[in-house]
Protein backbone atom coordinates (compact mmCIF):
# COMPACT_ATOMS: atom_id res chain seq x y z
CA UNK A 1 0.00 0.00 0.00
CA UNK A 2 2.30 2.22 1.01
CA UNK A 3 4.56 1.37 -2.28
CA UNK A 4 1.61 2.42 -3.83
CA UNK A 5 1.47 5.95 -2.42
CA UNK A 6 5.00 6.60 -3.07
CA UNK A 7 4.46 5.39 -6.89
CA UNK A 8 1.31 8.42 -6.71
CA UNK A 9 3.33 10.71 -5.16
CA UNK A 10 6.19 10.78 -7.67
CA UNK A 11 3.81 10.67 -10.65
CA UNK A 12 2.45 13.56 -8.64
CA UNK A 13 5.60 15.60 -8.66
CA UNK A 14 6.83 14.46 -12.08
CA UNK A 15 3.38 15.31 -13.18
CA UNK A 16 3.83 18.91 -11.59
CA UNK A 17 7.23 19.59 -12.85
CA UNK A 18 6.47 19.21 -16.32
CA UNK A 19 3.05 21.67 -15.73
CA UNK A 20 6.05 24.11 -14.50
CA UNK A 21 8.32 23.77 -17.07
CA UNK A 22 7.97 26.56 -19.65
CA UNK A 23 5.70 25.77 -22.72
CA UNK A 24 7.46 25.54 -25.74
CA UNK A 25 7.55 28.57 -27.82
CA UNK A 26 5.59 28.17 -31.55
CA UNK A 27 6.84 31.94 -32.62
CA UNK A 28 9.40 32.36 -35.20
CA UNK A 29 11.25 35.15 -33.21
CA UNK A 30 11.84 35.06 -29.61
CA UNK A 31 9.32 37.39 -27.50
CA UNK A 32 10.44 40.64 -26.60
CA UNK A 33 11.70 41.33 -22.79
CA UNK A 34 10.37 45.16 -23.14
CA UNK A 35 7.86 47.12 -24.49
CA UNK A 36 10.57 48.08 -27.16
CA UNK A 37 14.31 48.09 -28.41
CA UNK A 38 14.66 50.07 -31.49
CA UNK A 39 17.48 49.10 -32.91
CA UNK A 40 20.88 50.65 -32.57
CA UNK A 41 21.50 49.12 -36.35
CA UNK A 42 25.39 50.94 -35.74
CA UNK A 43 26.37 49.11 -32.85
CA UNK A 44 29.60 47.69 -32.55
CA UNK A 45 28.74 44.76 -30.59
CA UNK A 46 26.85 42.04 -32.52
CA UNK A 47 23.88 39.85 -30.66
CA UNK A 48 20.58 37.92 -32.01
CA UNK A 49 18.93 40.75 -32.79
CA UNK A 50 20.14 43.87 -32.54
CA UNK A 51 20.71 46.49 -29.12
CA UNK A 52 18.82 49.11 -28.16
CA UNK A 53 18.96 52.85 -28.74
CA UNK A 54 18.88 54.46 -25.59
CA UNK A 55 14.63 54.53 -24.40
CA UNK A 56 15.52 58.49 -23.60
CA UNK A 57 16.45 58.68 -27.54
CA UNK A 58 13.49 56.68 -28.94
CA UNK A 59 10.54 59.13 -30.51
CA UNK A 60 7.35 58.58 -32.02
CA UNK A 61 8.79 58.72 -35.78
CA UNK A 62 10.98 55.19 -34.58
CA UNK A 63 7.30 53.32 -34.65
CA UNK A 64 6.14 54.61 -38.06
CA UNK A 65 8.14 53.70 -41.49
CA UNK A 66 6.60 55.51 -44.72
CA UNK A 67 8.71 53.08 -47.26
CA UNK A 68 5.80 51.76 -48.56
CA UNK A 69 4.61 54.82 -50.07
CA UNK A 70 6.34 54.70 -53.42
CA UNK A 71 5.56 52.66 -56.40
CA UNK A 72 8.83 50.07 -56.73
CA UNK A 73 11.06 50.08 -60.11
CA UNK A 74 9.90 47.26 -61.81
CA UNK A 75 12.87 47.80 -64.69
CA UNK A 76 14.65 44.46 -64.00
CA UNK A 77 15.08 40.59 -64.93
CA UNK A 78 12.35 39.72 -62.56
CA UNK A 79 9.73 43.02 -63.62
CA UNK A 80 8.77 43.06 -60.19
CA UNK A 81 10.15 44.97 -57.00
CA UNK A 82 9.96 44.08 -53.55
CA UNK A 83 10.19 46.89 -50.54
CA UNK A 84 11.31 45.38 -47.08
CA UNK A 85 10.20 47.25 -44.03
CA UNK A 86 12.07 44.56 -41.98
CA UNK A 87 14.20 45.79 -38.96
CA UNK A 88 16.90 46.91 -41.38
CA UNK A 89 14.73 49.34 -42.81
CA UNK A 90 12.16 50.28 -39.91
CA UNK A 91 14.28 49.61 -36.74
CA UNK A 92 11.42 49.83 -34.29
CA UNK A 93 10.20 46.39 -35.37
CA UNK A 94 13.27 44.92 -33.44
CA UNK A 95 12.65 42.40 -31.45
CA UNK A 96 8.84 42.72 -32.42
CA UNK A 97 8.57 39.25 -33.91
CA UNK A 98 6.88 40.94 -37.35
CA UNK A 99 7.57 42.68 -40.69
CA UNK A 100 6.24 43.36 -44.31
CA UNK A 101 7.18 43.84 -47.61
CA UNK A 102 5.45 45.55 -50.23
CA UNK A 103 5.78 43.90 -53.91
CA UNK A 104 4.97 45.88 -57.14
CA UNK A 105 5.05 43.48 -60.28
CA UNK A 106 4.98 44.84 -64.16
CA UNK A 107 3.17 42.27 -66.57
CA UNK A 108 4.57 39.32 -66.40
CA UNK A 109 6.51 40.22 -63.61
CA UNK A 110 7.55 37.48 -60.71
CA UNK A 111 8.56 37.31 -57.22
CA UNK A 112 11.05 34.08 -58.27
CA UNK A 113 10.53 31.16 -56.33
CA UNK A 114 12.65 31.85 -52.67
CA UNK A 115 12.35 31.08 -48.96
CA UNK A 116 12.15 32.85 -45.58
CA UNK A 117 14.04 30.31 -43.30
CA UNK A 118 12.94 32.73 -39.93
CA UNK A 119 9.37 32.63 -40.86
CA UNK A 120 5.71 31.91 -41.93
CA UNK A 121 4.47 34.80 -44.37
CA UNK A 122 0.90 35.80 -45.32
CA UNK A 123 0.34 38.36 -48.16
CA UNK A 124 -3.20 40.62 -49.24
CA UNK A 125 -3.66 40.97 -53.16
CA UNK A 126 -4.03 44.77 -53.35
CA UNK A 127 -3.86 44.93 -57.09
CA UNK A 128 -4.00 42.69 -60.21
CA UNK A 129 -3.84 38.86 -60.35
CA UNK A 130 -1.14 37.11 -59.00
CA UNK A 131 -0.47 33.41 -59.14
CA UNK A 132 0.56 32.89 -55.94
CA UNK A 133 2.09 28.47 -55.40
CA UNK A 134 4.36 26.82 -52.95
CA UNK A 135 5.88 23.32 -52.40
CA UNK A 136 6.27 21.63 -49.89
CA UNK A 137 8.96 19.46 -48.82
CA UNK A 138 7.11 16.49 -50.30
CA UNK A 139 7.31 18.01 -53.78
CA UNK A 140 3.63 19.20 -53.65
CA UNK A 141 2.47 22.48 -55.68
CA UNK A 142 -0.01 24.21 -53.79
CA UNK A 143 -1.49 27.39 -55.94
CA UNK A 144 -4.31 29.17 -56.41
CA UNK A 145 -5.13 32.86 -58.78
CA UNK A 146 -5.70 35.32 -56.28
CA UNK A 147 -6.98 39.29 -57.50
CA UNK A 148 -7.86 42.36 -55.41
CA UNK A 149 -8.57 41.35 -51.56
CA UNK A 150 -7.67 37.70 -52.09
CA UNK A 151 -5.28 36.65 -48.72
CA UNK A 152 -2.53 34.05 -48.81
CA UNK A 153 -0.46 32.26 -46.40
CA UNK A 154 2.98 30.33 -47.22
CA UNK A 155 4.29 27.94 -44.30
CA UNK A 156 7.59 28.78 -42.77
CA UNK A 157 10.55 27.69 -45.34
CA UNK A 158 8.82 26.20 -47.77
CA UNK A 159 9.85 27.90 -51.47
CA UNK A 160 7.39 29.91 -53.18
CA UNK A 161 6.55 32.94 -55.61
CA UNK A 162 4.10 35.46 -57.06
CA UNK A 163 3.44 35.69 -61.00
CA UNK A 164 1.63 38.52 -62.63
CA UNK A 165 -0.65 36.74 -64.80
CA UNK A 166 -2.71 39.56 -65.25
CA UNK A 167 -3.13 42.42 -67.84
CA UNK A 168 -1.78 45.28 -66.22
CA UNK A 169 0.72 45.77 -62.63
CA UNK A 170 -0.21 43.92 -59.58
CA UNK A 171 0.71 45.14 -56.13
CA UNK A 172 0.79 42.93 -52.74
CA UNK A 173 1.11 43.66 -49.58
CA UNK A 174 3.11 40.39 -47.05
CA UNK A 175 3.59 39.77 -43.64
CA UNK A 176 6.01 37.43 -41.51
CA UNK A 177 6.15 36.84 -38.07
CA UNK A 178 9.37 37.50 -37.77
CA UNK A 179 11.10 40.58 -37.67
CA UNK A 180 13.71 39.88 -40.20
CA UNK A 181 12.45 36.45 -42.27
CA UNK A 182 15.82 36.26 -44.30
CA UNK A 183 14.88 35.12 -48.57
CA UNK A 184 16.98 32.47 -50.06
CA UNK A 185 16.14 33.41 -53.66
CA UNK A 186 16.69 30.01 -55.16
CA UNK A 187 18.45 31.26 -58.83
CA UNK A 188 20.90 33.47 -56.89
CA UNK A 189 21.39 30.89 -54.39
CA UNK A 190 22.22 28.82 -57.29
CA UNK A 191 23.67 30.90 -59.63
CA UNK A 192 24.89 33.89 -58.73
CA UNK A 193 26.69 32.40 -55.67
CA UNK A 194 30.23 31.06 -55.79
CA UNK A 195 28.77 27.34 -56.16
CA UNK A 196 31.19 25.48 -58.21
CA UNK A 197 30.25 24.63 -61.61
CA UNK A 198 30.96 21.20 -61.21
CA UNK A 199 28.27 20.89 -58.19
CA UNK A 200 25.81 22.59 -60.80
CA UNK A 201 26.17 20.28 -63.73
CA UNK A 202 25.87 16.49 -61.73
CA UNK A 203 23.16 18.56 -59.58
CA UNK A 204 21.18 19.02 -62.66
CA UNK A 205 23.15 16.87 -65.07
CA UNK A 206 23.44 19.28 -67.95
CA UNK A 207 26.69 19.89 -69.17
CA UNK A 208 28.90 23.71 -67.96
CA UNK A 209 27.84 25.23 -71.47
CA UNK A 210 23.77 25.10 -69.89
CA UNK A 211 25.36 26.72 -66.57
CA UNK A 212 27.27 29.14 -67.62
CA UNK A 213 24.71 30.59 -69.79
CA UNK A 214 21.95 30.61 -66.62
CA UNK A 215 25.21 31.86 -64.92
CA UNK A 216 25.19 34.68 -67.19
CA UNK A 217 21.68 35.76 -66.61
CA UNK A 218 22.50 36.73 -63.31
CA UNK A 219 25.77 38.56 -63.57
CA UNK A 220 25.72 42.22 -63.07
C1 LIG B 1 6.71 37.46 -51.01
O1 LIG B 1 6.82 36.28 -51.21
C2 LIG B 1 7.55 38.17 -50.09
O2 LIG B 1 8.49 37.52 -49.60
O3 LIG B 1 7.31 39.34 -49.79
MN1 LIG C 1 8.12 35.36 -49.69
Amino acid sequence: MSAMVSLLFHLLCCLTVFWLLPLPSHSADPDPLQDFCVANLSASISVNGFPCKPASEVTSDDFFFDGFTQEGNTTNAFSSFLTPGNVLSFPGLNTLGISMNRVDFAPGGINPPHSHPRASEVGVVIEGKLLVGFVTTNNVYYSKVLTAGHMFAIPRGLVHFQLNIGDGKALAYTAFNSHLPGAAIVPLNLFASSIPNEVLTKTFQVDADLINTIKSKFRS
